[in-house]
Order: structure tokens, then sequence, then C-alpha cells
């Protein structure tokens, strides 16, 4: 007789949905069949006992086979990077399709849709960087990729090369509103950057540390509120990405608790890193650089407040893999200043170990908290509900089976990247991911990866479930903006 599951995962502590159930988890045809005791054997069986069985994650903030705006290309493709996810418990990502400025968006698509088909190990779909909305990708290109499933865009506010305007980004928001597509925003002001920058260079001031000067917290602060305020402006819904400073996360929640539509995400890097790590002896603190840079302690302090009470509703990697030599950290060898080292640290297969250990184990987030910030609310905001992001009957059988009690020092050199380093090497964690599922295939187990090149498939993505208001018990109660109303009445926003 045919075994009722293709594989039964037994006597594990399952979190579905809100609920924890400690029993087995029955999957078929790559589905979960069903969550119960004692269910039938599968024709393969894994023991779960002393063990949490929990959604694969989803990371929708990495870059992935992908030149920065700088022309740099990182270090890990769509199989080096899709493996390293799949040590870390992740089952899903979300990179970037990243236009550039002279590239028309259809040509963009197809070639990340080509180079991901051939090597992903684990189930993708792409976000959009719009570099360039002039009219033909407006009024054709942009609507013709979100209804391919692309229902999500970067844009950026700095960079020379990758920055909208704020009318550009009028245009994009208004657009995303009709076309039913959330709106990512890099939030920092370029001018300050560059005028800090600028100053600092005239001054000698070059060494990987004056990144976090030019960076400053207020660069970042002024661009999210003026992103707010043009957002809310439309009265389009947009999320931040990679928040950094304790006031960025401050503002936004006083905006929610107006009634804004502002999502937010935050990043290892800023729980774990801050701006002292960009200090280290000669170049190394480049190991360091993203955009915006680690803050300080309070900030963390901010960061891990804002995912405890909601604030920031994803915690992605923003792995950005640059290796620490010519091709990536250090273009100019030891001349390299801090405005030439590519931006972005490597966190695809540590992102999940660093929050269970240091946010669930230590007691600051509960483990319901690490579902939704690490796979459930990515599935709403980005259009992969239900079949994503839940442990639930029906959904794809995407699971992560954690040993709470394994201790690990984390060294590069048992990472599966191909970056060359971790800037939290030598840092002793606990908790690991022993067993990865993606779509009912053991993907990991024992160490070793069972999955071949190009059996990660693609998502087409629905439209961003999103959930509003987001305001707190005992806080204003006070409509979004009322010049929305106003630009409606007179035939500028639809009603
Ligand atoms: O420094 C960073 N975050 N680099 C990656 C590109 C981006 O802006 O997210
Ligand atoms: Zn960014
Ligand atoms: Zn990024």
């Amino acid at each position: 007789m045919a075994q009722p599951f293709d594989l039964t995962i037994r006597h594990g502590r399952i979190v579905t949905g809100e609920a924890i159930v400690e029993g087995d988890v029955g999957v078929r045809d790559g589905r979960i069949a069903a969550i119960g005791t004692d269910l039938a054997p599968g024709a393969r069986d894994v023991d779960a006992a002393g063990r949490w069985v929990l959604p694969g994650g989803i990371d929708s903030h990495c870059h992935v086979e992908q030149l920065s705006g700088m022309g740099v290309m990182g270090a890990d493709d769509f199989y080096s990077a899709t493996v390293s996810a799949a040590f870390g418990g992740t089952t899903t990502i979300i990179p970037f399709a990243a236009q550039h400025r002279a590239k028309a968006v259809p040509d963009v698509v197809r070639d990340y849709a080509e180079r991901a088909r051939a090597k992903a190990v684990i189930d993708y779909g792409f976000h959009l960087i719009l570099a360039n909305p002039d009219e033909r990708t407006m009024a054709h290109d942009l609507p013709e990729a979100i209804r391919g499933g692309i229902t999500s865009l970067k844009v950026y506010m700095t960079y020379d090369a990758m920055r909208l305007d704020d009318y550009q980004l009028l245009d994009v928001l208004d657009l995303a509103r009709e076309h039913g597509a959330l709106v990512m925003v890099h939030a920092e002001n370029n001018d300050i950057i560059k005028w800090l920058a600028k100053r600092l260079i005239a001054r000698g001031h070059t060494a990987p540390k004056f990144h976090a000067v030019a960076h400053d917290p207020l660069a970042e602060a002024e661009a999210a509120n003026r992103a707010i305020a043009l957002a809310r402006l439309v009265d389009t819904p947009i999320l931040i990405v990679h928040v950094a400073g304790g006031s960025t996360v401050e503002l936004i929640r006083s905006a929610q608790n107006l009634g804004a539509h502002v999502l937010a995400e935050s990043c290892p890097q800023y729980l774990f890193l801050t701006a002292d790590d960009l200090d280290r002896a000669g170049l190394e603190g480049a190991k360091f650089c993203c955009s915006p840079p680690p803050r300080d302690a309070a900030s963390q302090e901010s960061v891990w407040q804002g995912f405890m009470d909601g604030t920031l509703q994803t915690y992605s990697s923003d792995h950005a893999p640059y290796r620490f030599d010519e091709t990536g950290k250090l273009p100019k060898g030891d001349q390299t200043t801090f405005k030439d080292m590519a931006n972005g640290v490597p966190g695809l297969e540590l992102r999940m170990p660093l929050l269970f250990s240091e946010g669930v184990l230590k007691g600051r987030i509960d483990i319901h908290q690490f579902v939704r910030l690490t796979a459930s609310n990515h599935a709403d905001l980005y259009g992969l509900s239900p079949r994503k992001g839940r442990i639930a009957v029906g959904a794809d059988a995407d699971l992560a089976i954690w040993n709470p009690d394994r201790e690990t020092r984390i060294t590069h050199a048992a990472l599966h990247d191909q970056v060359g380093y971790t800037p939290y090497e030598g840092k002793r964690i606990k908790g690991w991911p022993e067993v990865v599922v993606s779509r009912g295939r053991v993907v990991v187990e024992d160490g070793q990866l069972h999955a071949e090149r190009g059996s990660g498939q693609y998502l087409r993505r629905d439209a961003p479930r999103l959930a509003w208001p987001l305001r707190r018990p005992g806080t204003s109660q006070r409509s979004t903006n009322p010049l929305s109303k106003a630009l409606a009445d007179h035939g500028c926003l639809p009603d």
C-alpha cells in the first residue's frame, strides 16, 4: 500500500500560526498534508523530538548575482546564495532584478530570471530595482512587470547612479498605488552624504570608519521623513528598508501612530554591529561597511524595540556580498578610501541563527515574533501568502527543524557563501536549523546539501496583503492625510 505521506516529521514542537502543537507534520506532493499526533508513517520519517519545527525563512532583501549601483558584481551567484540561505534555515529568497539606467526593464527581468532558473536550489521571486522611470517604463514596462508577479519595487534616494528625485518618487508611488505594488525605499539623503564625504576626504579622513560619519543618522532620518511625507501625499503604502538609526525607528513609529501606511525592515547588522566595528586596524573595517552603516548601542536597542513592538515588520539580511579584495571592498588596494568601497555585508546564512540565539533564547522576542519577523510577515507583505511563510495544511512544506541547544562559534569556514569572511566571526550563538525542507524535499541534513542546481522554483507573487491600521492602543486616531482627499477632490488622485 502506498504511504499516506512522502515525509513525516515526528514529535516536534510545531509553530502553526499563533499556536504551538506538540506532534507531527505529514507532507505529500511538496505540501503540508496534515498536522497532528500519531500521524501515519511517511516514505521517510524524521525525528524532531526536542526540536522546534518552524516555517522555513523568507529573506525578502538580498542582493544576488547583482551589479551594485557602483558597478561591482557581488560574490554570490544564485547557486551559492541559495545554498547558503538553505543552510541557515531560509527556504525562499526575494532578491532584486536591478535596473541600471541604460537598461530596459523587460531585459533586466529576463536576464535575472534565466540566471536564477539554472542555479537556485530554493524558491525565489524578484523585486525590481527601478533606476530609470522614463515614459516607456512607467506606461508599459513597470505595469507589465507587476502583472508578471514582481509586485514590489525598490527605489533609492541616494547613490548618483540609482537615485530618483522627489518628483520621480511621487510618480512611482502613484503608479504603485494604481497597480497594487509595494514600494521599498532606501532612505538616505544623497546631498548630506556627498557633502560630508567630500569634506572628510579633503581633510585626509579616508579610513572605513569615516563611512559611518558621512552616512550620518540625520541623512537617514531626513530621507525617511521625506519618503513618508511623499507616500502620505499620494496615499500609497511604503516599506522603508534597512532601518539603522534609533531616530528613524522613532519617526516611523510616530507616523504609524498617526495612521500613515508605513512599514519597515531592519537587518542583523543593525542589531549586532556598531560603527565601532568600522574602526578596525588597517582596512579591516571595510568588512562592516554598509549603507546605512551600523550605528551605536542605543540604536541597536531602538531596533530591538521596533521589532518587539511591531514598528518593524520584517527582518532581512540585506546580503550584499563583496569580497575583501580588488573585486569588492578594496578596488584600489591599500589606497582604497571609504568612498570607493562596495557597500554591503553578507548575512543570508546567519540571519536566522543570530535572531534565534539573541532574540528568542535570550527572551527578547517569543517564538511567534520570530516566525513573523523571519517568515510570515514577508509572505503577507510580498504576496506569497498562503503558499509560503506558515505551517498550515495546504501550504508548501517549507520547514526548518531547529535544535535549540546546539552551540556554535561562528566562523566563515563553516558557511557556504563565496564572500570569504563574515562580520560575525568568533561570535558564539545557540540554536541551529539542522534539517531544512523545501517544498517537501529535505535539502539540508547532517550538514550536507541534498538539492540539485536549478531545483528552486520561480514565485510569481500576488499583490501585497497589507493590514491597517498599525496604530497602537492609546495613540491618536487622526486620518492619514487630509491633503490626499483634497487631491482626490481635484482629480489628482482616485477617490
Ligand atoms: O550597503 C548596502 N545596504 N548595500 C546593498 C545595497 C542596498 O542599498 O541595499
Ligand atoms: Zn538599500
Ligand atoms: Zn540592499
